[in-house]
């Protein structure tokens, strides 16, 4: 059964250190995971190590959510998990089958595609590529699948023109931008997951503007930002590398109150008009 993650740890930019702390996320509670079969910014097989450690430690697959990504040629390096002269379709079948061997599994819970070929529309290429997601997905190798760095309209007409609908998306998300809230309301309407990255990294002048509520409830601006995310239906994703992060990150159980959840939500629109 698919299980919807409320938050989860993503894997990118750890390179020999991605082994290890992925044990220390697995260690300190986290069970969903975010990876690509990417080698330019991920080693999604330092992350099946990772997980085969975990069984042995007595846990079990089915106790975590694993999501991988079929990558465009245009965003990798020369260590490509396919064979670039292919047929897209192809490709994400060999990216795939490759996943799983570094993943160390017959399954996965989320397939994304990565991006879009291009920066407006969906051409034939992301169609082949979906529709080999699609075949993926009807033979029970995912359990689900989605799209990352899509626009509205974008996925509009992939939620519109698929057979299998995308049940997660995965954004950069800018207060500027309202949080993405384009995306988050069609994600809302139409039962697709929000999963939301870059949410401290893309913020920076967020922070500061929580000293008040930081004081009030004794919990820092970063564990405020991740709380706030959840309230308004984002999960979010945390790469931290530092043990003490990952245990703020996942001690998420305060409430907000609903003028500082507007306050936030807000926060970068008015930083936009000054
Ligand atoms: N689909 C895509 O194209 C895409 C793109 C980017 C990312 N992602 C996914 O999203 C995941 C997260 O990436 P991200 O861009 O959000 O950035 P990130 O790698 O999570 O980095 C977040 C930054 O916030 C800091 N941080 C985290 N928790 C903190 C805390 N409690 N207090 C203070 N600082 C804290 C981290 O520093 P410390 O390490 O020092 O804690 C780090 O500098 C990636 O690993 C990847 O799985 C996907």
């Amino acid at each position: 059964m698919l299980k919807i993650p409320h938050l989860i740890y993503g894997t990118a930019w750890k390179e020999e250190a991605t082994e290890e702390l992925v044990l220390s996320a697995i260690k300190t509670g986290y069970r969903n995971f975010d990876t690509a079969n990417q080698r330019r910014h991920y080693v999604e097989v330092a992350v099946g190590d990772a997980l085969s450690q975990a069984y042995k430690n007595g846990l079990e697959r089915e106790e975590f959510f694993l999501q991988t990504k079929y990558t465009f040629p245009a965003g990798q390096d020369e260590r490509l998990p396919y064979d670039l002269n292919a047929d897209y379709n192809v490709q994400v079948r060999q990216s795939f089958e490759s996943s799983l061997e570094h993943l160390q599994t017959t399954f996965v819970d989320s397939y994304l595609l990565h991006g879009p070929s291009q920066r407006s529309g969906l051409n034939e290429s992301d169609w082949m590529v979906w529709t080999e997601m699609e075949s993926i997905f009807k033979e029970g190798l995912t359990r689900s699948l989605g799209i990352s760095n899509v626009n509205i309209e974008q996925l509009k007409l992939l939620y519109e023109k698929s057979e299998i609908k995308p049940r997660f998306v995965q954004n950069r998300c800018f207060a500027q931008m309202g949080w993405d809230w384009e995306v988050r309301k069609f994600c809302r309407e139409n039962q697709i997951s929000y999963q939301g990255f870059s949410l401290l990294t893309a913020n920076p002048f967020v922070l500061p503007t929580l000293r008040e509520i930081s004081q009030r409830i004794n919990k820092t601006p970063a564990q405020i930002i991740f709380r706030f995310a959840i309230y308004i239906g984002i999960v979010p994703l945390t790469g931290t590398t530092k043990i003490l992060h990952m245990e703020e990150d996942i001690a998420l159980d305060f409430v907000l109150e609903n003028s500082e959840i507007d306050f936030i939500e807000k926060v970068g629109i008015q930083f936009l008009q000054k």
